[in-house]
């Protein structure tokens, strides 16, 4: 059957706090494809436990973290909002696609050498198939459409990799999914390093801005972000901090870098940061203000992820058992 809208998939993890660069880079270019597509918004807390997470702190971020994703504008009446553990094809699948991902395939990921080098104390096997299971969150669901920062490339090459191999060796089975990533934003950098990106586990809070960092911080911060050697606020390759900074404003003001660049002329970094400041302030506080509200209510947001699972383990399920039936097991009687 012919799908009358394609689909949207994406998620983001519920691991520590949620930061602009996540923001930029992703969740805000979920909002608009709400309109045109069929999307489907997930908290994937099966890859977080890949880094070691403290239970409770773990339970507090995935509720925080839904009401991020309502606070700034995903609708739960037109996408499916879910929790990845509440829907059990994301590790059934991932089972399967593991018995045709080669080792080699998944020892060269940029982000599995990170991760390892960073967490040498706790090498597990989930960091190692954390691109399979990303692979599966796609492919269950027929997506058309990942948008995703530009960190997550190599990944979305994997799992197009696994569902081309999956067609040839059964039948046409997956969608090949295509990413999503925006032209400003992709890669939001650290505002204490402009060469690494923007990372919630920086051990350098000023490296990076929280969602629900409030106003004095977010000026601190910003206040104290390293800049580049001369005092020109211009966009190029060798000014790596100011074409950072000058792409956090154009993204939260709406004004284009080449604008930006004229209205900062002359005007020094102390005055342009306060300008960058004010603009993630007013980009950030009135989902700040939504996220307290929704957080007030727990109820509403259960009831939100009990009709998201239901929604997506309709489709999730349906199509691990067809990749079960296609694969040899025996159907279920
Ligand atoms: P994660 O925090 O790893 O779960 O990432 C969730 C989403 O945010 C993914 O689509 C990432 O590509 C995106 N993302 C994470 N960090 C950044 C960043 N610094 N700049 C742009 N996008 C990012
Ligand atoms: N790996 C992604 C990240 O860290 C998060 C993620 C998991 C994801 N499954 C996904 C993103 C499926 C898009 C689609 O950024």
């Amino acid at each position: 059957m012919e799908k009358v809208k394609k689909t949207v998939f994406s998620g983001i993890q519920p691991t520590g706090t949620v930061t602009l660069g996540n923001y930029l880079g992703a969740l805000r270019n979920w909002i608009p494809l709400q309109d045109e597509y069929d999307c489907i918004y997930c908290i994937v807390d099966l890859h977080s436990i890949t880094v070691r997470q403290e239970p409770a702190q773990l339970r507090h971020n995935a509720m925080s973290l839904l009401a991020l994703y309502l606070a700034s504008g995903i609708s739960p009446e037109k996408s499916t909002v879910f929790v990845q553990s509440h829907v059990p094809a994301h590790a059934e699948l991932a089972w399967a696609l593991d018995t045709i991902c080669y080792i080699g395939e998944l020892n060269r990921m940029t982000q599995f050498k990170d991760k390892s080098a960073k967490h040498s104390d706790n090498l597990n096997m989930g960091l190692m198939n954390y691109p399979v299971l990303m692979a599966s969150d796609i492919l269950l669901y027929s997506t058309d459409l990942v948008p995703i920062g530009k960190d997550q490339t190599q990944h979305l090459e994997l799992a197009r990799n696994l569902a081309e191999r999956f067609n040839n060796r059964y039948s046409p089975t997956f969608v090949v999914p295509e990413g999503f990533i925006p032209k400003l934003g992709a890669k939001i950098m650290s505002l204490q390093n402009p060469l690494a990106k923007m990372s919630k586990s920086d051990e350098n809070p000023n490296g990076f801005i929280s969602m629900l960092d409030d106003s004095d911080t977010i000026r601190r911060k910003m206040r104290r972000a390293v800049t580049d050697s001369d005092t020109e606020v211009r966009f190029s390759e060798d000014k790596p901090a100011i074409s950072n900074l000058l792409t956090i404003y154009s993204l939260c003001s709406g004004v284009s870098v080449a604008d930006a660049e004229k209205q900062f002329e002359g005007a020094g970094y102390g005055v342009f940061k306060d300008a960058v400041a004010d603009a993630v302030i007013a980009t950030l506080e009135p989902i700040q203000q939504r996220h307290k509200q929704l957080m007030a209510d727990k109820d509403y947001l259960n009831e939100v992820l009990k009709q998201g699972a239901e929604r997506a383990n309709r489709i999730a399920s349906k199509m691990v058992a067809k990749v079960y039936r296609k694969i040899g097991f025996l159907p279920k009687v």
